[in-house]
């Protein structure tokens, strides 16, 4: 319920001449606190948490284009509070009731000058995080405007330890991290997650960006970050028009890493399901025609070598039946690909097969099969050439029963492509407002058509799907791809050791995992810097309701053993837990079946070994459990033996500790099945 207290109740202090008005807002258990000041008219807050400043008191406000700055001097014309405590439930997702509990304080402010314009600033006050953002509503002196800059800064108490990717480079996302303190920072992208040298964890990141530009971090001094809204090519950053709101400006904390993993602050905070009955977005666990493009045995494009061909997606479409798989994708089904697609995505052809892919042939074998479709539009980033063709590519699809569409962003740097009425060309960031309203369309018109999203090369997620669900996954990292050809040997085994603490606070992602073929025989200069085992841990691990199985069939049809734990594996979850975490070292996390009373278990490590002690208490006490147990061989490690794993069972209880022994690069998966009574 929302409180409106007149003004009048605020602390007003007068110190050294300058008028200070001040409000706080405190999280439900007291831990974390937001004090918000008008310093001479001049909005600027704080964060503390246990009494200790987490955030120094920092400056807010904009610049806009051919108008003054709102920067204040600004009065305080209303004050609102509200508490809030609900649990609603994911349709899927990686924990099925989620609890909503917060205070806010809602801030009204007034220009004092002649022509005031008005801004609201809301805060909102989790005892696991903080959410603010600002919001301008219908008003005389503001409609349209266009914002050049925001000033939102993040003063750290510290010179914390960071694990972070750069911002505007060409490969977009996909960058190795790197962890260094707070003052080596480039510009970042976010999630960016820092630790505290009192052993604070906190993560930067944004919520519900609906119509505005993403945000990076610059460095303003050496412990100051100031955000770097990503502008569009004609230098602006956010068009807007009244009433208008910003982001929610996120900050994530907790005593140990793991629990940023089962924050739920920025589900939180973007808004609840628009679609209504989303029956038809179902997670679902995939094979299909793709790593054989990355590793180079087949291609995109048409030829001798064609990947895509009616006769190997019905090979797919078979092993898919066989081993109980939900869904199979197909790459380079469609004309557009020969040549250098990356250039040239203007010749994409959403409804078009390529003559030796008989696409509705295929789409019957499927049906009766029993197995789904995946779709794919790759865009090369030729926005215009897409959007010409969306609504008839999704139709299409729909027409074949496809529900399930990967779509494909490639190009480097600022080269996503628009033709405006007049046929200029433009080319903007993949995440800049332009591509922000891009991918709200995509998701708008693929729900017409009952059909949901798994983009590639994306715009990076802030939790839309909340209230689009139909956003199932995207990449928006380092992938498993980089093992099949990147120059630089792939990902190292820290890797995925970072991304559960990084990337992967922002939402599910499409990693890939599952490669058997470790060494990757088509490939003699690359690899997979993992275990076998440590491929299997990865299932769990990394949180995805749309899982890949990327090998080839026969890859797995060699190893029955280690395979059966991808075909039992679910990708929908009733609940999530963290057993150990430290970030770019190891972690493991457990999850439940939200379809079944088993549980997983999934532990990784970097490129050193480790012994971790696993106790089992999230089982239901006093039911046993079988224990299929995935893990390294006693000789296994990533360099020299990666393929050593031994898989065992034994019977458990909540009261057993499991002994975890990960190889150096190595891991351990687990399903946990209750003993039929
Ligand atoms: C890059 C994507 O990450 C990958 O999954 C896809 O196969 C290629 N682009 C082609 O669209």
């Amino acid at each position: 319920m929302r409180r409106f207290l007149p003004v009048l109740l605020l602390i007003v202090s007068l110190a050294a001449g300058a008028r200070a008005q001040t409000a706080s807002v405190a999280s439900p258990d007291g831990s974390l606190v937001v004090t918000f000041s008008l310093e001479n008219g001049r909005p600027t807050y704080r964060i503390d948490r246990f009494g200790l400043p987490l955030i120094l008191p920092s400056r807010m406000g904009f610049v806009l284009q051919e108008q003054p700055p709102l920067v204040g001097p600004f009065r305080l014309v209303g004050l609102a509070r509200d508490t809030v405590d609900t649990v609603w439930t994911q349709p899927w997702g990686e924990k099925k009731d989620i609890r909503s509990h917060y205070h806010e304080l809602r801030l009204q402010l007034e220009e004092t000058s002649e022509r005031p314009r008005r801004m609201d600033i809301v805060f909102r006050v989790f005892d696991e995080g903080v959410g603010f953002r600002y919001e301008w509503p219908a008003q005389p002196n503001l409609d349209r405007f266009v914002i050049m800059d925001e000033l939102t800064e993040f003063r750290l108490a510290g010179d914390h330890m960071a694990w972070w990717i750069p911002a505007y480079h060409p490969n977009r996302y996909e960058y190795l991290y790197r962890h260094t303190p707070v003052s080596q920072l480039d510009t970042v992208h976010t999630p960016v997650t820092m630790e505290t040298a009192d052993g604070w964890f906190l993560s930067f990141h944004e919520a519900d960006v609906e119509d505005y530009a993403t945000m990076t971090l610059a460095p303003k001094d050496s412990l100051t970050l100031e955000v770097d809204l990503v502008p569009w090519s004609d230098g602006t950053r956010v068009k807007a028009q009244t009433p208008f709101r910003s982001p929610w400006r996120v900050l994530l904390v907790g005593d140990d890493a793991g629990e940023l993993i089962t924050n739920y602050t920025i589900l939180n905070l973007n808004p609840p399901n628009r679609l209504g009955d989303v029956s038809w977005v179902r997670p679902a666990k995939y094979v299909g025609i793709w790593w054989e493009m990355h590793i180079g045995r087949s291609t995109w494009g048409s030829g001798p070598r064609h990947g895509a061909t009616t006769e190997n997606a019905k090979r797919y479409i078979d092993f898919a039946a066989r081993h109980g798989f939900d869904a199979v994708l197909i790459e380079g089904w469609n004309v557009g690909w020969d040549g250098d697609w990356t250039q040239n995505g203007d010749k994409f052809r959403f409804t078009e097969p390529y003559p030796d892919f008989d696409i509705e042939e295929v789409a019957r074998y499927a049906r009766e099969k029993g197995v789904q479709l995946i779709g794919h539009h790759e865009t090369a980033c030729h926005i215009t050439n897409y959007e010409r063709q969306m609504e008839d590519a999704f139709a299409f699809y729909r027409r074949l029963g496809i529900h399930m569409v990967k779509t494909g962003y490639v190009a480097h740097g600022r080269n996503c492509v628009w033709i405006d009425e007049q046929g200029r060309e433009h080319r903007e960031w993949h995440h800049g407002q332009f591509m922000v309203r891009h991918h709200r369309r995509v998701l708008e018109t693929a729900a017409r058509y009952q059909i949901a999203i798994n983009a590639h090369e994306p715009v990076k997620d802030t939790g839309e799907r909340r209230t689009y669900p139909n956003m199932v996954s995207r990449e928006g990292a380092r992938g498993q791809e980089y093992n099949a050809w990147s120059e630089d040997g792939g990902n190292p085994p820290e890797h995925t050791t970072i991304l559960p603490f990084t990337r992967l606070l922002a939402g599910p992602m499409d990693f890939t995992p599952g490669i058997f073929d470790i060494l990757i025989e088509d490939r003699p200069n690359n690899r997979v810097n993992t275990t076998l085992a440590k491929q299997l841990a990865l299932y769990v691990v990394i949180y995805s309701p749309l899982q890949m199985a990327a090998d080839l069939p026969e890859h797995y049809e060699a190893r029955p053993d280690a395979f059966q734990f991808i075909k039992d594996v679910p990708v929908d979850w009733e609940d999530t837990r963290v057993l150990h975490a430290r970030i770019g070292d190891y972690v493991t996390i457990v999850r439940k079946d939200r379809h079944s009373d088993d549980w997983y278990l999934g532990s990784i490590t970097d490129e050193y070994g480790r012994t971790l002690r696993a106790p089992l208490s999230f089982l239901e006490p006093g039911r046993k459990y079988v224990a299929e147990i995935y893990r390294d061989a006693p000789d296994a490690d990533w360099r020299t033996n990666p393929l050593a794993i031994e898989i065992t069972r034994q019977i458990v209880d909540a009261s057993t500790v499991l002994t975890l022994r990960l190889a150096p690069g190595g891991g351990t998966a687990i399903r946990f099945h209750p003993v039929e009574e």
